[in-house]
């Protein structure tokens, strides 16, 4: 699904207003073609805003939402269907790219959205169907509840968060990973592998994290970013092609950090 176009996407939590919907649109200038938003962000008009004003053909164009994270009110069939809709709406578009079942709270709720979301890719609304933050036994479920390809999981993966069982499993599937918190938010700066990497290129730790996700077959890596500085430098990471001694380097760091964990999770 992802391609050499799509692979580094714009993720835009916290990115609201006319200030946010001009980062957006400057991140479509530069070169993204990867919108990566939620309903739980409150930011659908502003991406729909920014699309809107950019001179960038919808066609190449792949934007991706999310509905159902645990933090929504009581998730019913109808509640999906009415959050698909609505995001539509506020995207100002007549096909989503990728729809993710944001957060399942329980197994529960993966049997009440995915059929849904299923439903919307039949009927042509949604182009694909993905979930996201779901484990490896939530993916067996998945599997076995809908006819259609998952295509994607978005997980929390940086070099401080490998997720090497995760793409062990997924490895020869079709399901892709996405990569959110790909700099862990800040955390992968100070990491001594990714810092000698970034002086040994004269380029920043940001943009070695990234080029390292982008370097694992079937990652895509969606970083966020309010600076127009920074979405610029993040850009260049799609052009970087890490050594394999540089990869290395950096899947030998022995760490492991989540920025994302809710008690109740059993990862
Ligand atoms: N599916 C889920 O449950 C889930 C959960 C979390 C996140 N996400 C998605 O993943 C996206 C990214 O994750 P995230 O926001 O958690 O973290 P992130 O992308 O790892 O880090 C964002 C932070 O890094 C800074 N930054 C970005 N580029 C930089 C650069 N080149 N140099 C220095 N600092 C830089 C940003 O600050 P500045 O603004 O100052 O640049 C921001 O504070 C989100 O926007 C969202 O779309 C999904």
């Amino acid at each position: 699904m992802f391609d050499s176009e799509t692979e580094l996407g714009f993720g835009t939590y916290s990115l609201v207003g006319d200030e946010g919907s001009a980062v957006i649109e400057t991140a479509l200038e530069t070169g993204y073609r990867h919108i990566d938003t939620a309903r739980l962000y409150g930011n659908e008009s502003e991406v729909g805003d920014a699309i809107a004003a950019s001179d960038v053909d919808r066609d190449d164009l792949f934007v991706a939402t999310k509905v159902a994270h645990f933090e929504e009110p009581e998730k019913t069939p109808e509640y999906v269907r009415t959050a698909i809709d609505e995001s539509l709406e506020r995207l100002g578009l007549d096909r989503i790219d990728l729809v993710y079942h944001h957060w399942p709270r329980n197994q529960e709720e993966i049997e009440t959205v995915l059929p849904v979301l299923e439903e919307y890719v039949e009927t042509g609304a949604v182009a694909n169907l993905g979930v996201s933050n779901y484990t490896v036994d939530d993916l067996s479920l998945a599997r076995d509840l809908v006819d259609i390809s998952i295509a994607a999981n978005q997980v929390e993966m940086h070099p401080l968060l490998q997720q090497t069982k995760l793409r062990e499993h997924l490895r020869d599937t079709e399901t892709q990973l996405v990569a959110y918190s790909p700099l862990a938010q800040g955390e992968v700066f100070d990491q001594d592998a990714v810092l000698a990497v970034a002086e040994k290129h004269d380029i920043s730790p940001a943009v070695v994290s990234l080029a390292w996700l982008l370097s694992k077959d079937g990652v895509a890596a969606i970083p966020r970013t309010s600076s127009v500085d920074h979405l610029r430098d993040n850009y260049r990471a799609k052009a970087l092609e890490l050594n394999p001694e540089d990869v290395k380097r950096i899947d030998a760091i022995d760490r492991t950090h989540r920025c994302e964990d809710p008690s109740w999770m059993s990862w």
